[in-house]
Protein backbone atom coordinates (compact mmCIF):
# COMPACT_ATOMS: atom_id res chain seq x y z
CA UNK A 1 0.00 0.00 0.00
CA UNK A 2 1.45 3.33 -0.94
CA UNK A 3 0.92 5.98 1.90
CA UNK A 4 -1.51 8.85 0.86
CA UNK A 5 -0.69 12.41 1.66
CA UNK A 6 -0.07 12.73 5.91
CA UNK A 7 -2.83 13.99 7.37
CA UNK A 8 -2.14 15.81 10.58
CA UNK A 9 -4.02 17.22 13.43
CA UNK A 10 -4.20 19.20 16.36
CA UNK A 11 -6.26 18.48 19.74
CA UNK A 12 -8.45 21.00 21.06
CA UNK A 13 -8.36 20.76 25.24
CA UNK A 14 -11.44 19.23 26.08
CA UNK A 15 -13.65 20.03 28.79
CA UNK A 16 -15.57 16.66 29.70
CA UNK A 17 -16.14 13.58 28.02
CA UNK A 18 -19.04 11.85 28.86
CA UNK A 19 -21.36 8.91 27.19
CA UNK A 20 -21.78 5.22 26.43
CA UNK A 21 -20.15 3.59 23.35
CA UNK A 22 -18.80 0.50 21.88
CA UNK A 23 -15.20 0.36 19.97
CA UNK A 24 -15.02 -1.69 17.16
CA UNK A 25 -14.42 -5.55 16.92
CA UNK A 26 -10.82 -6.79 18.34
CA UNK A 27 -7.74 -6.96 15.68
CA UNK A 28 -6.29 -9.99 17.08
CA UNK A 29 -10.20 -12.12 16.67
CA UNK A 30 -10.99 -10.20 13.23
CA UNK A 31 -7.62 -11.66 11.41
CA UNK A 32 -7.66 -14.76 12.82
CA UNK A 33 -11.65 -15.21 12.04
CA UNK A 34 -10.81 -14.87 8.41
CA UNK A 35 -7.80 -16.79 8.11
CA UNK A 36 -9.15 -19.49 9.86
CA UNK A 37 -12.56 -19.56 8.25
CA UNK A 38 -10.89 -19.61 4.64
CA UNK A 39 -8.87 -22.69 6.10
CA UNK A 40 -12.32 -24.37 7.42
CA UNK A 41 -14.33 -26.39 5.63
CA UNK A 42 -17.69 -24.55 4.81
CA UNK A 43 -18.58 -21.19 5.65
CA UNK A 44 -17.84 -19.19 8.48
CA UNK A 45 -20.31 -15.91 9.20
CA UNK A 46 -18.67 -12.81 11.26
CA UNK A 47 -20.36 -10.63 13.02
CA UNK A 48 -18.46 -7.22 14.47
CA UNK A 49 -15.43 -7.94 12.40
CA UNK A 50 -13.12 -4.92 12.33
CA UNK A 51 -12.85 -3.25 9.10
CA UNK A 52 -9.84 -1.41 9.93
CA UNK A 53 -7.87 -1.49 6.84
CA UNK A 54 -5.48 -4.30 8.28
CA UNK A 55 -8.20 -6.69 8.19
CA UNK A 56 -9.37 -5.56 5.35
CA UNK A 57 -6.12 -6.82 3.61
CA UNK A 58 -6.39 -10.00 5.29
CA UNK A 59 -9.90 -10.40 3.77
CA UNK A 60 -8.22 -9.41 0.34
CA UNK A 61 -5.52 -12.21 0.86
CA UNK A 62 -7.79 -15.23 1.87
CA UNK A 63 -9.99 -13.99 -1.37
CA UNK A 64 -6.74 -14.31 -3.66
CA UNK A 65 -5.86 -17.18 -2.07
CA UNK A 66 -8.87 -18.79 -2.79
CA UNK A 67 -11.54 -18.63 -0.04
CA UNK A 68 -13.59 -15.66 -1.01
CA UNK A 69 -14.44 -12.96 2.31
CA UNK A 70 -16.88 -11.08 1.54
CA UNK A 71 -19.69 -8.80 3.46
CA UNK A 72 -23.04 -9.85 2.99
CA UNK A 73 -25.65 -7.07 5.20
CA UNK A 74 -23.67 -6.91 8.67
CA UNK A 75 -22.09 -10.00 8.19
CA UNK A 76 -19.00 -11.47 6.63
CA UNK A 77 -18.52 -14.88 5.13
CA UNK A 78 -16.24 -16.55 4.07
CA UNK A 79 -16.19 -19.78 2.06
CA UNK A 80 -13.56 -22.01 3.28
CA UNK A 81 -11.59 -24.21 1.22
CA UNK A 82 -10.49 -26.35 3.85
CA UNK A 83 -6.76 -26.96 5.49
CA UNK A 84 -4.17 -27.38 2.18
CA UNK A 85 -6.79 -26.29 0.06
CA UNK A 86 -6.09 -22.58 -0.90
CA UNK A 87 -5.00 -21.62 -4.47
CA UNK A 88 -2.23 -19.95 -6.43
CA UNK A 89 -2.84 -16.27 -6.13
CA UNK A 90 -3.14 -14.35 -9.43
CA UNK A 91 -0.48 -11.75 -8.37
CA UNK A 92 1.27 -9.98 -5.21
CA UNK A 93 -0.13 -9.84 -2.13
CA UNK A 94 -0.07 -6.07 -0.36
CA UNK A 95 -0.56 -6.64 3.96
CA UNK A 96 -0.12 -2.72 3.89
CA UNK A 97 0.94 -1.86 7.60
CA UNK A 98 -0.30 -5.34 9.05
CA UNK A 99 2.64 -7.39 11.20
CA UNK A 100 -0.11 -9.88 12.52
CA UNK A 101 -1.84 -9.84 9.02
CA UNK A 102 1.76 -11.17 6.83
CA UNK A 103 3.26 -13.26 9.64
CA UNK A 104 -0.16 -15.19 10.29
CA UNK A 105 -0.23 -15.42 6.36
CA UNK A 106 2.76 -17.12 6.49
CA UNK A 107 2.08 -19.76 8.75
CA UNK A 108 -1.09 -20.34 6.73
CA UNK A 109 0.72 -20.26 3.50
CA UNK A 110 3.12 -22.87 5.23
CA UNK A 111 0.54 -25.94 4.93
CA UNK A 112 -0.39 -25.32 1.05
CA UNK A 113 1.42 -25.59 -2.42
CA UNK A 114 1.38 -22.04 -3.30
CA UNK A 115 3.93 -19.89 -4.06
CA UNK A 116 3.10 -16.10 -3.20
CA UNK A 117 4.73 -12.89 -2.63
CA UNK A 118 3.86 -10.88 0.02
CA UNK A 119 4.29 -7.16 -0.03
CA UNK A 120 3.85 -4.27 3.16
CA UNK A 121 3.94 -0.26 3.15
CA UNK A 122 7.28 1.51 4.38
CA UNK A 123 7.11 0.74 8.02
CA UNK A 124 5.84 -3.12 7.40
CA UNK A 125 8.86 -3.83 5.30
CA UNK A 126 11.27 -2.70 7.84
CA UNK A 127 9.73 -5.34 10.49
CA UNK A 128 11.96 -8.73 11.36
CA UNK A 129 10.10 -11.70 9.81
CA UNK A 130 13.36 -13.85 10.28
CA UNK A 131 11.33 -14.82 13.42
CA UNK A 132 8.46 -16.32 11.40
CA UNK A 133 10.59 -17.53 8.70
CA UNK A 134 13.05 -19.43 10.67
CA UNK A 135 10.92 -22.15 12.12
CA UNK A 136 8.59 -22.03 9.51
CA UNK A 137 11.68 -23.23 7.26
CA UNK A 138 12.43 -25.97 9.26
CA UNK A 139 8.81 -27.27 8.35
CA UNK A 140 8.81 -27.29 5.13
CA UNK A 141 8.26 -23.28 4.01
CA UNK A 142 10.52 -22.18 0.99
CA UNK A 143 11.98 -18.43 1.17
CA UNK A 144 13.06 -17.40 -2.56
CA UNK A 145 16.45 -15.30 -2.31
CA UNK A 146 16.10 -16.08 1.89
CA UNK A 147 15.41 -12.26 2.48
CA UNK A 148 14.31 -12.02 5.78
CA UNK A 149 12.18 -8.68 5.08
CA UNK A 150 9.02 -7.64 2.72
CA UNK A 151 8.97 -7.91 -0.01
CA UNK A 152 9.72 -11.43 0.04
CA UNK A 153 8.11 -14.81 -1.91
CA UNK A 154 7.25 -17.68 -0.22
CA UNK A 155 6.43 -20.77 -1.55
CA UNK A 156 3.97 -23.57 0.71
CA UNK A 157 4.26 -27.33 0.89
CA UNK A 158 1.91 -30.24 1.41
CA UNK A 159 4.55 -32.22 3.42
CA UNK A 160 5.06 -29.94 6.00
CA UNK A 161 7.01 -31.36 9.19
CA UNK A 162 6.00 -31.03 12.54
CA UNK A 163 8.17 -29.24 15.23
CA UNK A 164 8.84 -28.43 18.93
CA UNK A 165 9.92 -24.55 19.16
CA UNK A 166 10.96 -22.59 22.15
CA UNK A 167 9.71 -19.19 21.05
CA UNK A 168 12.97 -16.58 21.69
CA UNK A 169 10.58 -13.81 22.09
CA UNK A 170 7.24 -13.49 23.34
CA UNK A 171 5.05 -13.41 20.41
CA UNK A 172 1.59 -14.27 19.83
CA UNK A 173 2.31 -13.58 16.16
CA UNK A 174 5.22 -16.54 15.99
CA UNK A 175 3.22 -18.66 18.22
CA UNK A 176 0.43 -18.24 16.13
CA UNK A 177 2.16 -18.58 12.85
CA UNK A 178 3.67 -22.05 13.92
CA UNK A 179 0.08 -23.67 15.23
CA UNK A 180 -1.16 -22.58 11.55
CA UNK A 181 1.88 -24.36 9.70
CA UNK A 182 1.13 -27.35 12.48
CA UNK A 183 -2.09 -27.88 11.32
CA UNK A 184 -1.23 -29.47 7.89
CA UNK A 185 2.29 -30.88 9.53
CA UNK A 186 1.76 -34.70 9.89
CA UNK A 187 1.70 -35.32 13.16
CA UNK A 188 1.99 -32.90 16.67
CA UNK A 189 3.62 -29.43 16.78
CA UNK A 190 4.37 -28.04 19.89
CA UNK A 191 5.16 -24.27 20.40
CA UNK A 192 6.88 -23.43 24.16
CA UNK A 193 6.00 -19.95 25.42
CA UNK A 194 7.42 -18.86 29.12
CA UNK A 195 5.87 -16.29 29.47
CA UNK A 196 1.94 -16.14 28.52
CA UNK A 197 1.25 -14.25 24.89
CA UNK A 198 -2.42 -13.93 23.76
CA UNK A 199 -4.03 -16.91 23.12
CA UNK A 200 -6.59 -16.38 20.55
CA UNK A 201 -5.51 -18.42 18.37
CA UNK A 202 -5.68 -21.27 20.50
CA UNK A 203 -9.14 -20.59 21.59
CA UNK A 204 -10.96 -20.15 18.28
CA UNK A 205 -9.09 -23.18 16.82
CA UNK A 206 -10.34 -25.69 19.26
CA UNK A 207 -13.83 -23.47 18.51
CA UNK A 208 -13.26 -24.75 14.83
CA UNK A 209 -12.76 -28.16 15.68
CA UNK A 210 -8.70 -28.30 15.52
CA UNK A 211 -7.06 -30.65 18.45
CA UNK A 212 -5.38 -28.32 20.23
CA UNK A 213 -4.10 -28.67 23.97
CA UNK A 214 -1.98 -26.45 26.35
CA UNK A 215 0.30 -28.07 29.51
CA UNK A 216 2.32 -26.07 32.10
CA UNK A 217 5.76 -27.52 32.43
CA UNK A 218 8.53 -26.21 34.59
CA UNK A 219 6.60 -22.84 34.68
CA UNK A 220 6.65 -22.93 30.47
CA UNK A 221 3.42 -23.23 28.55
CA UNK A 222 3.29 -26.36 25.69
CA UNK A 223 0.63 -25.53 23.22
CA UNK A 224 0.35 -28.62 21.02
CA UNK A 225 -1.49 -29.00 17.77
CA UNK A 226 -2.76 -31.87 15.94
CA UNK A 227 -1.71 -32.26 12.29
CA UNK A 228 -3.95 -33.21 9.13
CA UNK A 229 -6.47 -31.22 11.03
CA UNK A 230 -10.12 -30.56 10.20
CA UNK A 231 -11.33 -27.35 10.64
CA UNK A 232 -15.43 -26.62 10.24
CA UNK A 233 -16.99 -23.55 9.29
CA UNK A 234 -18.25 -21.19 12.18
CA UNK A 235 -20.25 -18.35 13.23
CA UNK A 236 -18.04 -15.77 14.96
CA UNK A 237 -18.93 -12.87 17.17
CA UNK A 238 -16.10 -10.80 17.56
CA UNK A 239 -15.94 -8.16 20.82
CA UNK A 240 -14.68 -4.90 21.05
CA UNK A 241 -10.75 -4.18 21.19
CA UNK A 242 -9.25 -3.78 24.37
CA UNK A 243 -6.61 -1.87 22.51
CA UNK A 244 -9.02 0.92 20.70
CA UNK A 245 -11.09 0.77 23.96
CA UNK A 246 -7.66 1.73 25.70
CA UNK A 247 -7.46 5.07 23.77
CA UNK A 248 -10.91 6.16 25.17
CA UNK A 249 -10.40 4.94 28.79
CA UNK A 250 -7.43 6.75 29.05
CA UNK A 251 -8.37 10.22 27.89
CA UNK A 252 -11.66 9.56 30.09
CA UNK A 253 -9.23 9.31 32.95
CA UNK A 254 -7.02 12.59 32.59
CA UNK A 255 -9.99 15.10 31.05
CA UNK A 256 -11.62 16.35 34.49
CA UNK A 257 -15.18 15.59 35.20
CA UNK A 258 -15.16 12.85 32.34
CA UNK A 259 -17.27 9.47 32.72
CA UNK A 260 -17.02 7.13 29.94
CA UNK A 261 -18.35 3.38 29.55
CA UNK A 262 -17.53 1.20 26.66
CA UNK A 263 -19.73 -1.63 26.09
CA UNK A 264 -18.68 -5.12 25.61
CA UNK A 265 -14.86 -5.49 25.40
CA UNK A 266 -12.58 -8.00 25.16
CA UNK A 267 -11.02 -8.64 28.80
CA UNK A 268 -9.12 -12.08 27.58
CA UNK A 269 -6.51 -11.78 30.77
CA UNK A 270 -3.90 -12.32 28.01
CA UNK A 271 -4.75 -8.53 26.85
CA UNK A 272 -5.34 -6.39 30.37
CA UNK A 273 -2.36 -5.32 31.50
CA UNK A 274 -3.00 -1.96 31.01
CA UNK A 275 -6.60 -2.10 32.94
CA UNK A 276 -4.88 -3.28 35.89
CA UNK A 277 -1.63 -0.89 35.54
CA UNK A 278 -4.32 2.29 35.49
CA UNK A 279 -6.15 1.00 38.50
CA UNK A 280 -2.72 0.86 40.61
CA UNK A 281 -1.77 4.17 39.80
CA UNK A 282 -5.13 5.07 41.14
CA UNK A 283 -7.37 5.07 37.88
CA UNK A 284 -11.15 4.76 38.69
CA UNK A 285 -11.76 2.22 35.82
CA UNK A 286 -14.30 -0.54 36.41
CA UNK A 287 -15.04 -3.57 34.94
CA UNK A 288 -18.63 -4.26 35.10
CA UNK A 289 -21.28 -6.88 33.34
CA UNK A 290 -18.71 -9.59 32.92
CA UNK A 291 -19.81 -12.45 30.29
CA UNK A 292 -18.68 -14.78 27.81
CA UNK A 293 -19.41 -14.62 24.02
CA UNK A 294 -17.43 -17.40 21.54
CA UNK A 295 -15.15 -18.88 24.17
CA UNK A 296 -13.81 -15.20 25.49
CA UNK A 297 -14.39 -12.85 28.26
CA UNK A 298 -15.79 -9.53 27.51
CA UNK A 299 -17.22 -6.82 30.00
CA UNK A 300 -18.47 -2.98 29.84
CA UNK A 301 -15.30 -0.71 31.00
CA UNK A 302 -16.26 2.14 32.93
CA UNK A 303 -13.56 5.04 33.65
CA UNK A 304 -14.20 8.14 35.13
CA UNK A 305 -11.55 11.34 35.55
CA UNK A 306 -9.04 10.25 38.26
CA UNK A 307 -5.98 11.95 40.23
CA UNK A 308 -3.08 9.17 38.95
CA UNK A 309 0.28 8.42 40.62
CA UNK A 310 3.50 6.81 38.80
CA UNK A 311 3.83 3.38 39.66
CA UNK A 312 6.25 0.48 38.26
CA UNK A 313 5.25 -1.84 36.00
CA UNK A 314 6.83 -5.39 35.56
CA UNK A 315 8.01 -6.67 32.97
CA UNK A 316 6.08 -9.77 33.08
CA UNK A 317 3.21 -7.54 32.07
CA UNK A 318 4.45 -6.63 29.04
CA UNK A 319 2.66 -9.20 26.26
CA UNK A 320 -0.31 -8.34 27.90
CA UNK A 321 -0.44 -4.75 27.23
CA UNK A 322 2.21 -4.44 24.55
CA UNK A 323 -0.01 -2.13 22.26
CA UNK A 324 -0.47 -0.03 25.51
CA UNK A 325 2.57 1.66 26.51
CA UNK A 326 2.54 4.45 24.42
CA UNK A 327 -1.13 5.76 25.74
CA UNK A 328 0.33 4.88 29.02
CA UNK A 329 3.23 6.78 28.78
CA UNK A 330 0.93 9.96 27.62
CA UNK A 331 -1.37 8.76 31.33
CA UNK A 332 1.93 8.47 33.01
CA UNK A 333 2.95 12.10 32.14
CA UNK A 334 -0.09 13.44 33.90
CA UNK A 335 0.56 11.17 37.34
CA UNK A 336 2.15 12.23 40.17
CA UNK A 337 5.84 10.83 40.28
CA UNK A 338 7.70 8.38 37.62
CA UNK A 339 6.14 5.66 36.10
CA UNK A 340 8.85 2.96 35.56
CA UNK A 341 7.85 0.92 32.35
CA UNK A 342 10.13 -2.59 32.38
CA UNK A 343 10.68 -5.02 29.34
CA UNK A 344 9.63 -3.04 26.69
CA UNK A 345 12.56 -4.87 24.22
CA UNK A 346 9.55 -5.93 21.63
CA UNK A 347 8.65 -2.52 21.44
CA UNK A 348 11.10 -1.31 19.08
CA UNK A 349 10.15 -3.41 16.71
CA UNK A 350 6.27 -2.77 15.69
CA UNK A 351 4.44 -0.55 13.53
CA UNK A 352 7.72 1.74 14.46
CA UNK A 353 10.16 1.91 17.10
CA UNK A 354 8.11 2.98 19.86
CA UNK A 355 10.08 3.24 22.45
CA UNK A 356 11.74 5.76 20.56
CA UNK A 357 8.99 7.57 19.42
CA UNK A 358 6.60 7.74 22.70
CA UNK A 359 9.89 8.90 24.59
CA UNK A 360 10.49 11.97 21.50
CA UNK A 361 6.76 12.55 21.69
CA UNK A 362 6.36 12.94 25.39
CA UNK A 363 9.93 15.71 24.97
CA UNK A 364 8.81 17.77 22.56
CA UNK A 365 5.56 18.32 24.59
CA UNK A 366 7.26 19.05 27.38
CA UNK A 367 7.23 15.95 29.42
CA UNK A 368 10.66 14.50 30.82
CA UNK A 369 11.17 10.83 29.51
CA UNK A 370 14.51 8.58 29.88
CA UNK A 371 14.81 5.17 28.21
CA UNK A 372 17.43 2.94 29.60
CA UNK A 373 17.78 -0.18 27.58
CA UNK A 374 14.79 -1.42 27.69
CA UNK A 375 12.99 0.25 30.23
CA UNK A 376 10.79 3.87 29.83
CA UNK A 377 10.77 6.03 32.48
CA UNK A 378 8.04 8.86 32.33
CA UNK A 379 8.80 11.75 35.31
CA UNK A 380 5.03 12.79 35.77
CA UNK A 381 3.91 16.27 35.92
CA UNK A 382 1.38 15.68 38.54
CA UNK A 383 -1.27 17.13 36.11
CA UNK A 384 0.11 19.77 34.32
CA UNK A 385 1.47 19.15 30.98
CA UNK A 386 2.63 21.54 28.75
CA UNK A 387 1.86 20.40 25.33
CA UNK A 388 2.84 22.59 22.01
CA UNK A 389 4.57 20.04 20.42
CA UNK A 390 4.74 18.24 16.51
CA UNK A 391 4.29 14.64 17.02
CA UNK A 392 6.51 12.31 14.68
CA UNK A 393 4.26 9.11 14.08
CA UNK A 394 6.69 7.44 11.79
CA UNK A 395 3.37 5.27 9.92
CA UNK A 396 2.17 4.00 13.76
CA UNK A 397 -1.75 3.95 14.35
CA UNK A 398 -1.35 3.66 17.99
CA UNK A 399 1.45 6.89 18.60
CA UNK A 400 -1.06 8.97 16.62
CA UNK A 401 -3.80 8.04 19.23
CA UNK A 402 -1.57 8.19 22.07
CA UNK A 403 -0.87 11.81 21.34
CA UNK A 404 -3.68 12.67 20.36
CA UNK A 405 -4.69 11.48 23.85
CA UNK A 406 -2.17 13.36 25.53
CA UNK A 407 -3.14 16.61 23.86
CA UNK A 408 -6.59 16.32 25.26
CA UNK A 409 -5.54 17.53 28.57
CA UNK A 410 -2.35 19.53 28.13
CA UNK A 411 -2.03 22.95 28.06
CA UNK A 412 -0.91 23.99 24.58
CA UNK A 413 -2.84 21.83 21.54
CA UNK A 414 -0.54 19.05 20.54
CA UNK A 415 -0.28 18.39 16.87
CA UNK A 416 -0.02 14.75 15.39
CA UNK A 417 2.12 14.71 12.08
CA UNK A 418 -0.28 12.15 10.51
CA UNK A 419 -3.73 10.80 11.31
CA UNK A 420 -3.96 8.57 7.94
CA UNK A 421 -2.66 5.46 10.04
CA UNK A 422 -5.25 5.79 12.29
CA UNK A 423 -7.93 3.71 9.60
CA UNK A 424 -5.62 0.77 9.95
CA UNK A 425 -7.28 -0.52 13.40
CA UNK A 426 -9.73 2.48 14.37
CA UNK A 427 -11.41 4.13 11.81
CA UNK A 428 -14.28 5.07 14.02
CA UNK A 429 -11.83 6.90 16.18
CA UNK A 430 -11.84 10.56 16.05
CA UNK A 431 -16.04 10.56 15.09
CA UNK A 432 -16.12 8.69 18.74
CA UNK A 433 -14.08 10.77 20.54
CA UNK A 434 -16.13 13.92 19.05
CA UNK A 435 -19.35 12.27 20.14
CA UNK A 436 -17.59 11.64 23.77
CA UNK A 437 -17.46 15.56 23.60
CA UNK A 438 -13.10 15.76 22.31
CA UNK A 439 -12.74 18.36 19.08
CA UNK A 440 -9.62 18.08 16.99
CA UNK A 441 -8.70 20.66 14.25
CA UNK A 442 -7.39 19.70 10.77
CA UNK A 443 -3.53 20.35 10.12
CA UNK A 444 -1.18 21.65 12.66
CA UNK A 445 -1.66 24.03 15.12
CA UNK A 446 -0.70 27.55 14.83
CA UNK A 447 1.56 28.65 17.56
CA UNK A 448 -1.00 30.24 20.50
CA UNK A 449 -1.18 29.04 23.48
CA UNK A 450 -4.61 28.06 24.87
C1 LIG B 1 -0.83 -9.62 17.89
C2 LIG B 1 0.27 -9.83 18.68
C3 LIG B 1 1.17 -8.75 19.15
C4 LIG B 1 0.53 -7.38 19.01
C5 LIG B 1 -0.18 -7.20 17.69
C6 LIG B 1 -1.25 -8.26 17.50
C7 LIG B 1 -1.62 -10.78 17.45
O1 LIG B 1 2.36 -8.80 18.39
O2 LIG B 1 1.50 -6.37 19.14
O3 LIG B 1 -0.79 -5.92 17.62
O4 LIG B 1 -2.76 -10.59 16.96
O5 LIG B 1 -1.15 -11.92 17.59
P1 LIG B 1 3.54 -9.83 18.80
O6 LIG B 1 2.97 -11.17 18.84
O7 LIG B 1 4.58 -9.72 17.72
O8 LIG B 1 4.05 -9.33 20.13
Amino acid sequence: MSHQTPRPLTTVRASRLAGTVKVPGDKSISHRALMFGALATGTTRITGLLEGEDVINTARAVTALGAPAAKEGDTWVVKGRGVGGLSQPAGPIDFGNSGTGTRLMMGVIAGNPVRVTMTGDASLSRRPMRRVLGPLKKMGLEIEDDRETLPLTVRGSDALTPMVYELPVPSAQVKSAILLAGLHAAGETTVIEAEATRDHTERMLRYFGAEVRAEKKDGKTHITVKGDAELRGRDVVVPGDPSSAAFLVCAALLVPGSDVTIEGVLVNETRTGLYITLQEMGGDVVLLNRREENGEPIADIRARASKLKGVVVPPERAPSMIDEYPVLAAVAAFAVGDTVMHGLAELKVKESDRLAATAAGLRVNGVAADVEGDTLIVHGTGGSVRGGGTVATHLDHRIAMAFLTLGLASEQPVTVDDTAMIATSFPEYLGLMQRLGASFAAGAADSRPR
